[in-house]
């Protein structure tokens, strides 16, 4: 299939191939394990709570018949259960695609730090999938040009982002923790590129936005997706600037799977808030290097964890 032809609802058959997908149970994760796993891909369908992720894999099975799923234990703001999954992972012979999906994204009114002391709208989107992928490049690398998905988002045009302080130490706002880190994922989706071009590693890092995809558009899945009468109303109001999630999630999977897809590039609906996915600019701030190179040294040290 060519790049220009590309149809989210036919994808190239992914027998073989093999998906690690984070905050798997709801959202643009779960639907884009539907989508990895209706192509016949392997998918791992990962999650921070048991009860969510096995409601998740039932609805997947019972939706895509025949479906090989299995689930995995991953909370992302959590750099112990990031060492655990990447342990169990990195044991396999193979892993085609990663996507780093899991997400706060209506963070909490005031600052809060997780186990580790760090900020939890930052842990969770940021430092989580850094130390993640960073611990996933030889599984990525065996597979023959294996390739990480990093979730940005349309909000990053809204505003810009301080190396000085990614964790918001001063002058946090639930908004401004949000959209820092989307900022932040991009510029570390760019310099993970130029660092493994640089490396020589056969491993890909693209990143995608999904526009803007709501619950109250998206199909009612029990115990994945169950929106209120409210965000029906307020989803099918919006309808002009709003997707459902899982065509939201036609643009990551696109992200990694499509072969014209490079390695650097970045991806969004045709429409920006919706449509199929296309090649996209990215906020100038994400491509940033000297940003994403400070980032990337605060990262290192706070995850401990170094990319070869
Ligand atoms: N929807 C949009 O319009 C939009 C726009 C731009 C970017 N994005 C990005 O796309 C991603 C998914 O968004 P969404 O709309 O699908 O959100 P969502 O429906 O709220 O789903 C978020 C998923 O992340 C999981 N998660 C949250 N904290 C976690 C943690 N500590 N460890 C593991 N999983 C965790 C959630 O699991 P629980 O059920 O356990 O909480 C859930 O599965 C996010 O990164 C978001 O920033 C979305």
């Amino acid at each position: 299939m060519s790049a220009a032809r590309w149809n989210p609802r036919d994808l190239p058959d992914q027998g073989g191939r093999v998906f690690l997908v984070t905050g798997a149970n709801a959202g643009l994760g779960y639907f884009s394990c539907e989508q990895l796993a209706r192509a016949g891909a392997h998918v791992v369908m990962s999650g921070r709570h048991p009860n969510r992720l096995a409601a998740a894999r039932a609805a997947l099975v019972r939706r895509v018949p025949g479906a090989s799923v299995e689930t995995m234990l991953l909370d992302t703001s959590n750099l112990g259960s990031i060492r655990a999954a990447a342990a169990s992972i990195g044991a396999r012979e193979r892993l085609d695609g990663l996507l780093l999906n899991a997400g706060v994204v209506h963070p909490p009114a005031q600052r809060k730090v997780t186990a580790d002391r760090n900020e939890v709208v930052f842990a969770t989107n940021v430092l989580g999938h850094f130390a993640l992928a960073g611990s996933l490049l030889a599984p990525l690398a065996r597979a023959g040009g294996g390739r990480m998905v990093w979730l940005g988002s349309m909000a990053t045009s809204l505003w810009r982002f301080d190396p000085a302080d990614p964790q918001l130490v001063e002058g946090y706002t639930p908004w401004r923790a949000y959209v820092q880190s989307k900022v932040a994922t991009q510029l570390l989706g760019f310099e993970a590129d130029r660092r493994l071009r640089d490396a020589g590693m056969p491993v890909q890092s693209v990143v995608a936005h999904p526009g803007y995809s709501v619950s109250g558009r998206t199909v009612g899945i029990r115990g994945v997706n169950e929106p209120t009468l409210k965000s029906r109303f307020v989803g099918n109001l919006q309808a002009a600037v709003t997707q459902s999630k899982e065509h939201g999630a036609w643009v990551p999977v696109r992200a990694l799977l499509d072969p014209a897809a490079e390695s650097g590039s970045f991806w969004g609906p045709t429409l920006v808030s919706r449509g199929v996915p296309r090649p996209a600019v990215a906020a100038g701030v994400s491509r940033d290097r000297e940003r994403a190179a400070r980032l990337w040294d605060f990262c290192e040290e706070t995850a401990a964890i170094h990319w070869p």
